[in-house]
């Protein structure tokens, strides 16, 4: 279905709250496309969060400001000295529900508008809907008129009925409240809300790769979040609580260091698969209470990387048997994107092919210009999508949809709910 891009000249600011990190990116759409540029950009280690989750509003606030005011100085020429005003969120993968739901609309013989697509997501949208969760987006996947299959537009088309496959991605009230909490202490406005998995896959995945069947996968430090595309559109999502501080956490107690030396040695001699040269390379590993660093203890490389090797495949077994369980793993073509910071170990790819049997590459943010080369790396997949996200796809969000098929009761529902808990 089309996509509706903001107008040229839009200034966008997107949030991505991680456990690892938090990053804030602000651009401007520069073309008739969805095509955004780059003007400020702030990263810091995050606090208060953990797998995704703000586990202390106080500190996790106070991180989330800084990351935004640097974002803000690097865009203050731009901007003119006015602040931001409001930000699009990420929504980790463990605080989501998928759903897949087929909607049937009377047409009567008359011409598809854009309200009957519409009017289809909203009745897909109130069979999902619950107290205790919020719909953070509601996507139109296949379409059948009168039984035809294979429609990608079926505006301007005549029919007596109209099928629609809805994909809808769902929210745990509580973390958003508190994650809102933190983001409304810095002074601002949640302009949407987009699941971590589903911005990592439009940061990196090619046009193709959407439409014929693919599988991204975010492996970040707490969360490792997938979702499955095809036909241009999201159709499946879902998350492990595991990432790569799982991975430093066991190095840290398999070789008795303190968890700072455990990352440094992870991201210096780590690999994701044991060679036999490691066997024969000996490093420094820092004692647990050991005052004179100049004791270190000398291990194998093949030890250390014996310890990232097995949580490495059980994350990954892992996402392998939920896209069975989904139905997706074996249905939705053989290529895998794998992005997040925790994918950045030498050998994951060859891993990851191994163990999903599937055609991986490593992804990048690849859609905005502008993008300084210290935040164009992996670990900024989702705060690159959340612009793309907002500039072209924010037609996809519940609220819009609800907007534009202005049915009384619930638009007056959400509209109630969203002043008094954004
Ligand atoms: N060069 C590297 N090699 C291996 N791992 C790395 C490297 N750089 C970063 N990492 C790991 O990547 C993880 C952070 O990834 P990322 O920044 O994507 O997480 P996040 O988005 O903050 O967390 P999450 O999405 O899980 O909430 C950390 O566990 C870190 O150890
Ligand atoms: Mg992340």
């Amino acid at each position: 279905m089309k996509q509706k891009i903001v107008p040229r000249g839009t200034m966008l600011a997107a949030l991505d709250i991680g456990s690892h990190k938090n990053a804030c990116f602000i651009g401007r759409v520069v073309d008739d496309q969805g095509g955004v540029e780059v003007l400020g950009v702030g990263y810091q280690a995050s606090q208060g969060i953990k797998s995704g989750t703000v586990i202390d509003i106080d500190s996790a606030d106070q991180a989330i400001r800084q990351t935004v005011h640097t974002a803000e100085n690097m865009a203050s020429a731009i901007m003119k000295g006015f602040p931001l005003r409001d930000v699009i969120v990420n929504v980790p993968g463990t605080q989501t529900q998928s759903h897949n739901v087929q909607i049937t609309v009377d047409i009567d013989g008359q011409v598809i508008t854009e309200n009957d697509i519409s009017r289809a997501l909203v009745k897909a949208q109130n069979q999902v809907i619950t107290p205790n969760t919020e719909l953070i987006h509601t996507m139109p996947v296949h379409c059948r008129v009168d039984g035809h299959e294979g429609i990608r537009d079926p505006q301007g088309m005549m029919g007596q009925s109209m099928e629609v496959d809805v994909h809808m991605v769902q929210g745990d009230i509580g973390p958003l409240q508190n994650m809102a909490n933190c983001v409304e202490r810095s002074h601002l406005d949640i302009s949407a809300l987009c699941s971590s998995a589903y911005a990592s896959g439009l940061a990196c995945l090619v046009e193709d790769e959407m439409n014929l069947g693919c599988t991204v996968i975010d492996m970040g430090a707490g969360v490792t979040s997938f979702a499955v595309f095809q036909g241009g559109a999201m159709i499946y999502s879902d998350s492990i609580p595991l990432g790569g501080w799982h991975v430093t956490n066991d190095i840290a107690r398999g070789l008795t260091c303190p968890n700072n030396d455990a990352e440094r040695l992870k991201t210096l001699y780590g690999s994701a698969m044991v060679t036999s040269s490691d066997e024969s390379e000996l490093i420094d590993v820092p004692q647990l209470g050991e005052i004179d660093e100049h004791m270190p203890n000398h291990v194998p490389r093949s030890l250390l990387i014996g310890i990232i090797q097995p949580r490495l495949e059980e994350i990954l077994e892992m996402v392998r048997s939920k896209l069975d369980e989904s139905g997706y793993g074996k249905t939705v073509g053989r290529r895998v994107v794998l992005t997040g910071g925790a994918s950045q170990l030498p050998g994951m790819r060859d891993l990851a092919q191994m163990i999903l049997d599937k055609q991986v590459r490593l992804g990048r943010p690849i859609r905005l210009s502008g993008l300084p080369d210290a935040v164009s790396g992996p670990a900024f997949a989702t705060a690159a999508g959340l612009l793309t996200y907002a500039a072209s796809h924010h037609h996809e969000m519940p609220a819009e949809i609800i907007a534009s098929v202005d049915n009384g009761s619930l638009f007056g529902r959400f509209k109630t709910w969203w002043r008094e808990n954004w």
